[in-house]
């Protein structure tokens, strides 16, 4: 007789024995299932390659994971000559110049609609090398009163009048914003509404010109502007004279610029005032004659019309500027810079003397081929025809349904993070999920782009291309600055295709104002984008750069506009005390970087936007990739690289696409003007901030991959 403990006993014992085994065959079962798949398609074993040429193992992943990465690929690429960097955004950007050639060098159809035909014409005058046009460009200087430096004696300074030559500048479709720029925008305060904004004008390799008469390309520049005079015809030394007044004008001119910290702070660049106002504060130019001339007939002000003044301080410096200068140095300086923007198109002497000079500036060692400059040139000028030319030849239109579920999956990640914010007061955590929600996306390119008749219409006032490249270049200014002006007597529609970035843009984009996130074709491709290969190739690809643009909706500028792209402060106070807090803590590690290739530190301040993005992006790519992976159970692996987790590739992958190399040259210049941080920086201070990163790596805390103290705002 058994006790009924003993029989409680045996029973549990032989569950036990037949429970044990089975529980562990279920698990290495289960363990089997979770192990991925290798990938072994064409699309996965590139991806592969590309990852396994880029790898340095000897480099530990948490003390450098940038490095890690992209260490081989740093060691065995060498940027080519005619180049200033190479990088995945490059390498897309040479595939689809490609891709524009063989499609611009095609004969033109007799089908093709005129804007087709006017690119196809357009790139080949470019191409042609007998082109020269440089007695067009003289008759038209002379027309204009005449550059000094040229004229001699001839010239006469009573018959000068800086104004008026801006006048003239614009009725010819030459360079007219020289001194003042006067742009049609959406109104920061109402975004349905637009309003003529006087801006400041744009100085080429401006924060060089800003050290003085001493630095190294502002010699190149005044070197360059003396040789153009004297190819022009000029006496060398009048030349030298004449223009070491204009190189010394342009040195002040571009010292009294807004610092770009200014331009950060929104509110201050609303100064709406009616132009009776602004004639009596800003007496520089009487502002409705000015204006209206700008606007070539397209609209009309009146003294009582309202026009927003972004820099109120800067016309004040401008026009001490111009009082203390005489006309010959402002003539020989405006002439200069006209003649500058359009030096590409006169003849080869002079292109080649410009190219020199941009060496010099970037670094390059040889010209970018001429076939390459021409379709820049197209591109440039016509963005939306040659994207439209593009887009009908090479674009799939699967991607735009995928991209529409990848941006849905990342901001439905952003609000689950935004209710899991601790810094954030209830009310603001409900404004910022409305603005989340408000977010308009435009994936590829509008539609019209493939409508005949929506191109031609929109084109049609641009007539047939002229022979002469110089006047072609000037029939697409005057054309571009009356499409310009014309949105200003339209209401504001914030999906209209004709102000749609160009589909042929590497790039993504955020805009305030719209409170819209763009991605263009052109990015929608290649490491960032594609089909048949795991997934955290596209999260950590696309997916990263959709979190860094919803993230730009709300870093230190983004915030400040509501959900309809106003400028209305929705921030209770201690919220906003709360995210300055967070943001001076990524100010201040970014601040703390001194880039060791040319000794220049990051300035943390204006790149703040940036790096609050980068860093907010990547969160949020990462924690929709393991949302994705708790969904599916498991993705795909990588041939070589089986030995990581689908998490631990995230990472890899992700910052396989920013491995980058830049010519010093260039990362000074980058340094000095661009509000991102380098490649290095903006992987390794985003990764080293992330626990998620830190946890998958196991990385020890306080190894340089996972400091102590790390920074977040969102
Ligand atoms: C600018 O376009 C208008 C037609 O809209 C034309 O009358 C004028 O001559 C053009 N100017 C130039 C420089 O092409
Ligand atoms: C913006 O302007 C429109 C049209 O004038 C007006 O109806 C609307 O109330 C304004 N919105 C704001 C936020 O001021
Ligand atoms: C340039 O002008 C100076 C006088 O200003 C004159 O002496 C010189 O001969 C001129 N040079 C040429 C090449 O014409
Ligand atoms: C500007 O407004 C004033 C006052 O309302 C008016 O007398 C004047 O006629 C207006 N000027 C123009 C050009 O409309
Ligand atoms: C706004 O632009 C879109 C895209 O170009 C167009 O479909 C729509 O009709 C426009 N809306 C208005 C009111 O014109
Ligand atoms: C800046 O760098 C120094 C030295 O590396 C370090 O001690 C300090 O904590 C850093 N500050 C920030 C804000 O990262
Ligand atoms: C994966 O394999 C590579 C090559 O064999 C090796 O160098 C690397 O350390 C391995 N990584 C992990 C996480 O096991
Ligand atoms: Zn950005």
């Amino acid at each position: 007789m058994t006790t009924k403990l003993e029989r409680i006993l045996i029973i549990s014992l032989i569950a036990i024995i037949i429970l044990v085994p089975l529980i562990c065959i279920l698990i290495i079962f289960m363990l089997a299932e979770a192990e991925s798949e290798i990938c072994m398609n064409t699309e996965c074993m590139r991806t592969s390659v590309q990852i396994l040429d880029s790898l340095d193992y000897s480099v530990d992943p948490c003390d450098d994971f940038y490095m890690f990465v992209c260490g081989n690929y740093l060691r065995t690429n060498f940027i080519p000559e005619d180049k200033t960097e190479i990088d995945s955004f490059a390498k897309i950007e040479d595939l689809l110049s490609h891709k524009l050639r063989i499609l611009l060098e095609e004969p033109v159809h007799k089908h093709d609609i005129k804007p087709f035909k006017f690119i196809k014409t357009h790139y080949k005058i470019c191409l042609d090398p007998e082109q020269d046009n440089t007695d067009t460009l003289k008759y038209l200087l002379r027309q204009l009163g005449g550059w000094p430096v040229l004229e001699g004696e001839n010239w006469n300074a009573r018959k000068f009048d800086w104004r008026n030559l801006a006048h003239k500048l614009r009725k010819a479709g030459l360079h007219s914003e020289i001194f003042l720029v006067i742009n049609a925008e959406i109104m920061l305060s109402n975004s349905t509404q637009r309003i003529l904004e006087v801006d400041e004008p744009v100085i080429l390799y401006k924060e060089y010109l800003k050290k003085g008469l001493d630095d190294k390309i502002t010699i190149s520049m005044y070197k360059l502007l003396v040789d153009v005079a004297v190819l022009l015809g000029a006496n060398r030394s009048k030349a030298e004279r004449e223009m070491n007044d204009v190189i010394k004008f342009l040195v002040e001119l571009a010292q009294i610029s807004v610092p770009p910290e200014e331009k950060r702070a929104s509110s201050s660049l609303i100064n709406v005032m009616t132009i009776n106002d602004v004639e009596l504060i800003f007496p520089i130019v009487r502002w409705s004659s000015y204006i209206n001339n700008q606007l070539l007939g397209v609209t009309k002000v009146n003294e009582n019309s309202t026009i927003n003044v972004l820099y109120p301080k800067h016309l004040k410096r401008l026009n001490a500027l111009i009082i203390h200068n005489d006309e010959r140095t402002i003539a020989n300086f405006m002439f200069a810079i006209v003649i500058f923007n359009e030096i590409q198109y006169l003849n080869q002497p002079l292109r080649d003397r410009l190219n020199e000079f941009l060496k010099v500036a970037d670094g390059n060692t040889q010209n970018t081929p001429k076939w390459k400059d021409c379709v820049d040139d197209v591109a440039n000028r016509l963005p939306l025809v040659a994207g439209a030319l593009y887009v009908r030849n090479f674009f799939k239109k699967e991607a735009k349904k995928n991209m529409q579920d990848l941006v849905k999956e990342i901001l439905q990640q952003f609000k689950r993070e935004l209710s899991n914010v601790q810094w954030m007061e209830e009310n603001s955590k409900k404004r910022a999920e409305s603005k989340a929600n408000a977010i308009n996306t435009f994936i590829g390119y509008p539609d019209e782009l493939l409508n005949d008749k929506e191109l031609s219409t929109y084109y049609a006032d641009l007539g047939d291309p002229p022979d002469n490249y110089l006047l072609l270049d000037l029939k697409l200014t005057n054309f571009s600055v009356k499409a310009h002006y014309k949105f200003l007597t339209q209401p504001v529609n914030k999906t209209d295709w004709r102000k749609q970035h160009s589909p042929i843009d590497v790039n993504a984009f955020y805009e305030s104002s719209s409170n819209s996130m763009h991605f263009p074709a052109g990015i929608l491709q290649d490491n960032f984008f594609g089909y048949g290969r795991p997934n955290f190739v596209n999260y950590g690809g696309i997916g990263f750069l959709i979190g860094h643009e919803i993230t730009h909706g709300f870093d230190d500028e983004g915030r400040l506009f509501d959900e309809n792209g106003n400028l209305v402060d929705w921030w209770s106070d201690s919220t906003r005390d709360a995210f300055l807090e967070n943001a001076q803590c990524i100010v201040e590690q970014y601040d703390n970087i001194t880039v060791p290739e040319v000794d220049i530190k990051i300035n943390g301040g204006n790149s703040q936007g940036e790096n609050i993005a980068d860093n907010g992006g990547i969160k949020q790519a990462y924690l929709a990739y393991k949302n994705w992976l708790s969904v599916n159970g498991r993705d795909m692996s990588l041939p070589g690289l089986s030995n990581y987790t689908n998490l631990q590739m995230f990472w890899v992958s992700t910052a396989n696409s920013w491995c980058s190399k830049m010519r010093p040259e260039k990362l000074k210049y980058m340094l000095l003007s661009d509000e991102h941080a380098p490649m290095y920086y903006r992987i390794n201070v985003p990764f080293a901030n992330s626990e998620y990163f830190a946890e998958d790596f196991k990385c020890p805390l306080g190894s340089k991959m996972n400091p102590i103290t790390k920074c977040k705002v969102w």
